[in-house]
């Protein structure tokens, strides 16, 4: 039966080619505008001056130098730069970085001390400022949702926040900025926001065909969409189709009354913080070994995944072991490795530390609880 839920998402979203022009009309008139971005894309591809044509007789600063995998202390400077000039409206410009990055930003302006209680789950905060979105790379669906990853490189953890405040007002998803992101981020965005939507679709059934269905229709899209994207990065028609697919694979639609997992981005997060592997490769590796870690518990799913997705027929075999294999061949064929050893890493070493961070958290995931620590750990070694 499908869980209750609740479904919240105040975002405005303006999609499409040139919609940029309508931001002027969400911003308050008296705004102070602090603009915030990353290593400097948007200065190359146009979009910064693009936005900076709409935002004309705004009053703009802006804060550039945002990392991918956003860092604590460059979020704490930026804070302490809005505040310095009086900052009352955030806006990010970039990809899902830069958009979590603003999202934590807007809640620590807030905040005198302890910022890192936001992310460590001790607390959550009750104030933050409005931030609005223009995102440029089709990939964790930051743009509708309220959620953001900080990394903390001084002592190598990674943590997660919601927090409804910060829904962003506005997003713009105009497909023509992603138009210049190199082959590496499209394949990475394809992967992370097809793992987004297997973690809220591949547990146990609660009878949602409705939210099946759609999970099923966004992974299509994303692997056709994805590949032509690739192909051609230039065509609108594939490339718009990826960026809307992306944005709806977390935008909470199919997490309703549903049960999800996030084991798999649990350990990858891990990785990236350990490691500095890129999000969507961390992904890619801990997928397979994970899911063959519960194949009883999601064998429902997998089946009906492997003859909707990828065609297979009950001749084929084991259905949800071969549907696990064609979703690894998936992000290989990408040219995206599946296993530690190919960005050299010990699977050993990350047994040993990523089970023993869990264990230290007191954290268990999956739809059953049944990614413990000697779980994580064995999933690691068989994504050796
Ligand atoms: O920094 P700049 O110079 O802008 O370059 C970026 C960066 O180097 C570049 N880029 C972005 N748009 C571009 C472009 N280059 C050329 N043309 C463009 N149009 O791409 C690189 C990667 O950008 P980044 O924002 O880091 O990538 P992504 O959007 O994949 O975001 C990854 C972050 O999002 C978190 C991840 O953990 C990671 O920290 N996630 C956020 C989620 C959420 N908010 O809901 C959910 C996800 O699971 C994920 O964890
Ligand atoms: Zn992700």
């Amino acid at each position: 039966m499908m869980n209750n839920f609740s479904f919240y998402c105040p975002t405005r979203v303006f999609f499409g080619r040139g919609e940029s022009a309508k931001i002027a009309q969400e911003i308050p008139q008296n705004a102070k505008i602090l603009l915030l971005y990353g290593g400097g894309s948007i200065k190359k591809n146009g979009v910064y001056d693009e936005i900076m044509g709409v935002l004309k007789g705004f009053e703009v600063a802006e804060f550039g130098g945002l990392e991918a995998n956003p860092d604590f202390d460059t979020c704490l400077k930026a804070r302490d730069y809005a505040k310095e000039i009086g900052a009352n409206f955030l806006l990010a410009v970039g990809g899902g970085s830069v958009l979590d990055a603003t999202k934590f930003i807007a809640q620590i302006y807030y905040e005198q001390k302890n910022e890192w209680d936001l992310l460590s789950l001790k607390r959550t905060a009750t104030k933050a400022l409005p931030i609005g979105a223009v995102m440029t790379l089709p990939a964790t669906g930051s743009e509708m949702n309220c959620g953001g990853v900080i990394s903390r490189r001084s002592t190598g953890e990674k943590r997660f926040f919601h927090n409804e405040l910060v829904f962003p007002k506005f997003s713009v998803i105009d497909p023509t900025h992603s138009f210049t992101l190199p082959t590496r981020q499209i394949q990475n965005g394809i992967i992370d926001a097809f793992v987004h939507t297997i973690e809220q679709y591949a547990t146990y059934d609660v009878n949602s065909p409705l939210q099946d269905s759609w999970a099923i229709s966004v992974m299509k899209t994303l692997i056709d969409c994805g590949a032509k994207t690739i192909d051609e990065p230039e065509n609108y028609e594939a490339r718009a189709n990826l960026c809307w697919a992306a944005t709806c694979a977390l935008n909470g639609w199919i997490a309703c009354g549903v049960v999800e997992d996030w084991a798999v981005h649990m350990i990858g997060h891990e990785l990236t913080a350990f490691y500095g592997l890129d999000h969507a490769k961390s992904l890619a590796v801990v997928l397979g070994a994970r899911y063959k870690y519960s194949i009883n518990s999601k064998r429902e799913k997998l089946e009906k995944l492997g003859r909707e997705l990828f065609g297979l027929s009950n001749l084929d075999g084991d259905l949800a072991q071969i549907c696990i294999e064609k979703i690894v061949e998936f992000f290989e064929g990408l040219g995206v490795a599946t296993h530690l050893e190919a960005y050299n890493i010990d699977a050993n070493d990350a047994a040993d530390k990523i089970s023993a961070r869990f264990k230290e958290h007191g954290a268990v995931f999956g739809e059953n609880g049944e990614v413990t620590p000697s779980a994580v750990r064995e999933i690691l070694l068989a994504s050796k």
